[in-house]
């Protein structure tokens, strides 16, 4: 593998946390000369508006573009909570989704066998299970204009402009049927359109570009049924495709399968380029105090690693490492409450155990 350059972005609250483990398993990677990673921090969302007061500068979109991948933590602290729009934390990590194009997120869902009991679900409904949501990530009502505030009839009004334009769908379904014909070749396409123009398009143009893939198994599913049926059946999915908003709400939702929202990676990418980081958010609740998982985080530097720089071994090494610390019996408060190990002994553990199996 050829010198790479990545761009680390802690973030805000349990972010830096669980960056902290990453760098642990980046460096022993680096010295016992798997890669040759070089790595540069900036800020974004509530730690560059301490510094900067913007979610995100210029010099930070800058660098993230020169990068070869970015990483990334997790965003958002209600210190800011009351700020307008363009201040607040999260507006960084859109600005930067789309300033890096990143149209395309990769959410897989999944679940370590020796988790099945930790799911709020009954084990035999999500053993083996093995579900890919691809979200469209920076169209739709996040980024849709006109948007704003204003005064009708002297009555007060917020407005969004769910938008999607035929390439943007076009783009990410094409994405979505690739992955779908390297799995079961089954797709279920999310969608509102009972009520939505916007899910209508939507709906038309999948149907459109799917008329030259008639080996791929194609359903439709309004975003409320899908909901339902994430809980009720999860293992009827394989790929979902989904719209920006509803993808949001489904992921977190899907990843409630799996014992833990602090197991989940993700990547998005677009082109030429990818980001990863975990699905969960930044967990102000529990910051600070060396109880949260860095498994996804540990799981986003694999995918990183899959996605980016093709290395599929040391991915699955990963992945396996955290399988083998999970099967040992050692987990973080999210998974167990009374008998748990701290942030940092997390990090060791799976360390402990890459390095077990790189020998
Ligand atoms: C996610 C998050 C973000 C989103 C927030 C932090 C802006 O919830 O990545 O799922 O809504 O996309
Ligand atoms: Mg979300």
């Amino acid at each position: 593998m050829s010198k790479k350059n990545i761009l680390i972005l802690p973030g805000d609250e349990v972010g830096p946390e669980i960056t902290t483990e990453v760098i642990k398993i980046l460096d022993f990677l680096n010295e016992s000369k798997m890669t040759d990673i070089s790595y540069e921090f900036g800020d974004i969302g509530g730690a560059s508006l301490d510094k900067y007061n913007k979610p995100i500068t210029d010099d930070t979109l800058e660098r993230a573009r020169k990068s070869d991948a970015v990483l990334l933590a997790s965003v958002g602290t209600p210190k800011y909570d009351n700020n307008t729009r363009e201040l607040k934390p999260e507006y960084g990590l859109l600005v930067l989704r789309k300033y890096l194009n990143l149209f395309i997120n990769i959410r897989p869902i999944f679940v370590f066998n020796t988790l099945l009991d930790f799911s709020s679900i009954k084990a035999e409904l999500i053993n083996d299970l093995d579900i890919v949501i691809i979200r469209e990530l920076i169209g739709d009502v996040y980024f849709g204009e006109p948007r704003g505030f204003k005064d009708i009839n002297g009555d007060r009004v917020g407005y969004n402009t769910m938008l999607y334009s035929e390439s943007e769908v076009q783009r990410i379904t094409k994405f979505a049927i690739d992955i779908s014909l390297k799995r079961k070749k089954r797709i279920t396409s999310i969608d509102k359109a009972n009520v939505l123009e916007c899910s209508q398009l939507w709906r038309q143009t999948v149907d459109r570009l799917m008329n030259d893939h008639t080996n791929i198994d194609l359903e439709h599913m309004y975003v409320d049924n899908a909901a339902m049926q994430i809980i009720k059946n999860p293992k009827q999915f394989d790929v979902i495709l989904t719209p920006n908003l509803f993808g949001d709400i489904l992921s977190d939702a899907a990843s409630m399968l799996t014992g833990s929202i602090g197991l989940l990676p993700s990547a998005s990418l677009s082109d030429s380029t990818g980001m990863f980081e975990p699905i969960h958010g930044s967990a102000p609740d529990i910051a600070g105090q060396g109880v949260a998982n860095p498994i996804a985080m540990i799981l986003s530097l694999g995918m990183m690693f899959e996605y980016t720089f093709h290395r599929q071994d040391l991915a699955k090494i990963i992945k396996k490492s955290v399988d083998d610390v999970l099967q040992s019996g050692y987990f973080t408060k999210d998974l167990s409450q009374d008998d748990f190990i701290t942030t940092s002994e997390m990090g060791d553990k799976v360390l402990e155990s890459i390095k077990n199996h790189v020998k």
